[in-house]
């Protein structure tokens, strides 16, 4: 069986002083948490084994927020724990005995996904080997030079050649987002990963490692995605977007 994981550590620094008393993750999107987001799209794309990852001085928060998943509605719900903010793909790695050799969903804690992730999931399952990653169109370049950004050859969205982490001069409109499909040979890229310049093991090493194999499929989002962890107008457009979207379902 698939197994989701959340990744819910690191810092904020880009949402202080919201962050400074609090772990990013655990601040109000419209009526619920951020962390909720990730955790009810992998519920909602039949994810049943989900494990989130914390870090810092807020752990015990999740476990008193979150129990054993009830309130995003989990049966149960595992938990590790980052003793250093060490980086995206270093998380990732403290979860290889839970994936126990199975594939994984990874969601980082921060991303807002429209889209049902269930049909991309079933994709998955059939993907024979490699890695999967969700792309989104955004129109500003501004606004990719936060991002991890794809690189194609030739024609936009169709051969997936690189991705440049928050370019200077972003030379596609298609970010890199938060939801990552991985086959369980993804612990081993991590072992090999060294830190990048902010000190940190970088989820876009990872992805290049498989982009290097040849090993990468892509889908691309058609909904609202929104990374609210980016800028505190990152934060805000996933506020708005959180509350039409809650009022209209009622
Ligand atoms: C991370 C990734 C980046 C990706 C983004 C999506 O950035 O490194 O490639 O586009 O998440 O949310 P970070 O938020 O760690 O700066």
């Amino acid at each position: 069986m698939m197994k989701g994981i959340v990744l819910a550590g690191g810092t904020g620094s880009r949402l202080a002083p919201l962050t400074n008393i609090t772990n990013k993750h655990l601040l109000p999107i419209y009526d619920r948490p951020m962390i909720y987001f990730a955790l009810e799209a992998l519920v909602r794309a039949g994810l049943e084994e989900i494990m989130v990852v914390t870090g810092g001085n807020h752990a015990g928060e999740f476990l008193r927020l979150l129990g054993s998943g009830g309130p995003v509605g989990l049966r149960s719900l595992q938990y590790a724990y980052q003793e250093r903010p060490g980086g995206i793909a270093q998380a990732l790695g403290l979860t290889e005995h839970f994936a126990a050799g199975d594939k994984v969903v990874v969601m980082l804690g921060d991303n807002i996904v429209e889209d049902d992730l269930a049909s991309i999931v079933q994709r998955f399952e059939r993907q024979e080997r490699g890695a999967r990653l969700l792309l989104k169109e955004i129109a500003d370049p501004a606004h990719l030079r936060h991002l991890g950004v794809a690189v194609f050859d030739g024609d936009e969205p169709e051969r997936l050649v690189d991705i440049e982490e928050k370019p200077a001069h972003p030379r596609s409109a298609y970010a890199v987002t938060g939801v990552y499909f991985y086959p369980a040979e993804v612990f081993d890229i991590v072992q090999t990963l060294k830190p990048s310049g902010r000190g940190e093991l970088e989820i876009t090493d990872v992805n290049k490692a498989f982009l290097e194999r040849g090993q990468v499929e892509h889908d691309v989002l058609s909904g609202f995605w929104g990374d609210a962890g980016e800028s505190i107008e990152a934060y805000y457009a996933c506020t708005q977007y959180a509350r039409a979207r809650i009022l209209a379902s009622g």
